[in-house]
C-alpha cells in the first residue's frame, strides 16, 4: 500500500518536474476510505476504470453491490473470483452503503 502511494507521489512529482512556468490543472479529490477488502478492490476494480465509477453512485444497498460487481463480470468479462467478489461487494457496502440490505 505504502509502495503505491509512494509511487503515486512520485509519478506526479515527475509530471510537474517536465513542466516550465506554471499550469493549472484541474484537481479532483476522490475519497477513498481504506479498510478491510480495500486492497481487493484495487485489486479487481481499477485495472479498467477509476475510483470515480464507484463513489458516483452514491451511497447504495448491499444488493447494488452485488449487482453492479456481477455485471462487472458478466457483462465486461472482469476476471473476479467467486471469493473476491464477496470481499468487494463487503467492502462497498461497508463504506458506500446506505444500510439496507436490499
Ligand atoms: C474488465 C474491466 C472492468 C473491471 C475489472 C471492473 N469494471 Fe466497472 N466498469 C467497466 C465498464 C466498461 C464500465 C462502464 C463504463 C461506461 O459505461 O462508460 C464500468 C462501470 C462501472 C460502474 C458505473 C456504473 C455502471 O453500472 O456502469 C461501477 C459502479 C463499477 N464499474 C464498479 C466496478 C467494481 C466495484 C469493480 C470491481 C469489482 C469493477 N467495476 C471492475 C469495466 C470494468
Amino acid at each position: 500500500m505504502k509502495k503505491i502511494l509512494l509511487l503515486a507521489i512520485l509519478s506526479v512529482g515527475s509530471l510537474f518536474a517536465q513542466v516550465k512556468g506554471e499550469v493549472e490543472v484541474p484537481y479532483i479529490a476522490y475519497e477513498i476510505k481504506m479498510g478491510n477488502g480495500f486492497d481487493a478492490v484495487q485489486a479487481n476494480c481499477l485495472m479498467c476504470h477509476s475510483f470515480g465509477y464507484i463513489i458516483n453512485q452514491g451511497p447504495q444497498s448491499k444488493d447494488f453491490w452485488a449487482k453492479k460487481v456481477d455485471k462487472m463480470v458478466t457483462h465486461f468479462k472482469a476476471p473476479i473470483t467467486k471469493e473476491d467478489a464477496t470481499i468487494v461487494t463487503n467492502y462497498l457496502f461497508q463504506h458506500y452503503g446506505n444500510g439496507k440490505l436490499k
